[in-house]
């Protein structure tokens, strides 16, 4: 097992190709469906499905309690507390128009529940300087679920076509064209710089950038308006689409038949559609997160109290919608209308 897990982090570090020290957690999926702790929290049917995990303590943020108090959050990092990370969920669309909900898995040498997603903290790149960890109260999101202008698309943002579960290469900021034969994973990395002062403002991303030129991973400088370097937050999402790869399946038109949650379908053959969006609800505990990221420490950090995925997989929650997500549906959950 320890070896395929060194497999794995040699996989997997090709993404983050100069970086001395990583935290990477295979966090289970918690509940599918329409919550929304960050937009609306304590709405009962926010607009549009989504994935949760993470926390388990987060009622005031609008969030389901765990249905297993004796269980640990949904991930490994012990010291969650109210942490909760948000993806929106893909649908695949069948020629009669019905809707089925793609399943999803997690990276290689993980069983998360449900596939969830491996989710890194990354600090400061070579060593140079130091990252501020998120401070209570911090939220964000990248990404606009009303966005369908690429210009738009925040520019580490992306999908990537699995030829085999360890392709890395070739990103693109919509849906991949073709059949994916390993299905397709969804790259969420969320602005490095933080204003230093607002932990959520009414659009929730106005309080962090880019770095002003180049990248996180090149170093690249944080702009004046948003000086202070936080870890690089980064949600590696899979959606396991080889069930429906027979593109006699697919449109007749040719275009590609996935659609998001909130009704994008980002196939361009038809519109433009750059939707893809990530919500973070910050909730460590005490400062467990600032200690880790100033330690430098690999994947695996004394300085963590942590659990294993499986102990994760134990967490549970109440379905609070209680509507079926995952029939063949003859419209989106919520009614959300799709892109033509
Ligand atoms: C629509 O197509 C899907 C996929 O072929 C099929 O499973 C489903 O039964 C169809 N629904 C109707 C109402 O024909
Ligand atoms: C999407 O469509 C626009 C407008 O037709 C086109 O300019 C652009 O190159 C297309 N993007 C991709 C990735 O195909």
């Amino acid at each position: 097992m320890q070896l395929q897990l060194q497999h794995t982090v040699a996989g997997l570090a090709l993404l983050v190709p100069n970086a001395v020290a990583l935290l990477r957690f295979s966090c289970s999926q918690l509940v599918v469906e329409r919550l929304d702790p960050l937009v609306t929290p304590g709405v009962t049917g926010s607009p549009h499905v989504h994935q949760i995990i993470g926390g388990r303590t987060s009622r005031t943020t609008g969030y389901v309690e765990n249905n297993n108090a004796a269980a640990g959050p949904s991930t490994p990092r012990k010291q969650n507390g109210a942490n909760t990370e948000q993806t929106a969920i893909l649908y695949f669309q069948a020629r009669n128009g019905t809707f089925k909900r793609v399943p999803q898995k997690p990276n290689v040498g993980f069983e998360a529940a449900n596939g969830g997603m491996t989710v890194y903290y990354t600090p400061v790149i070579s060593g140079q300087g130091q990252v501020t960890a998120f401070k209570p109260g911090f939220r964000m999101i990248v990404g606009d679920p009303i966005n369908r202008a690429e210009s738009n698309v925040p520019r580490q943002l992306t999908f990537t076509c699995l030829k085999d579960p360890y392709t890395r290469d070739g990103e693109t900021k919509d849906f991949p064209k073709q059949p994916c034969p390993a299905g397709i994973m969804v790259n969420v990395r969320f602005p490095t710089c933080w204003d230093g002062e607002t932990l959520d403002p009414p659009d929730h991303s106005s309080h962090v950038a880019y770095p002003a030129s180049g990248t996180f991973e090149s170093n690249g400088p944080c702009p004046a308006s948003h000086p202070v370097k936080i870890p690089q937050l980064f949600y590696e999402v899979i959606f396991d689409t080889t069930s429906f790869n027979n593109q006699a399946d697919w449109p007749e038109d040719g275009s590609q038949p996935f659609v998001w949650s909130f009704g994008d379908k980002s196939a361009n053959t038809t519109t433009p559609g750059y939707g893809n969006h990530g919500d973070y609800v910050f909730g460590w505990k005490g400062d467990a997160l600032q200690k880790a990221m100033d330690s430098n420490c690999n994947i695996n950090c004394p300085e963590l109290q942590s659990q294993t995925i499986q102990q994760g997989n134990q967490c549970s929650v109440k379905d609070l919608v209680g509507e079926d997500i995952d029939g063949w549906l003859d419209e989106l959950p919520g009614g959300m209308p799709v892109d033509k």
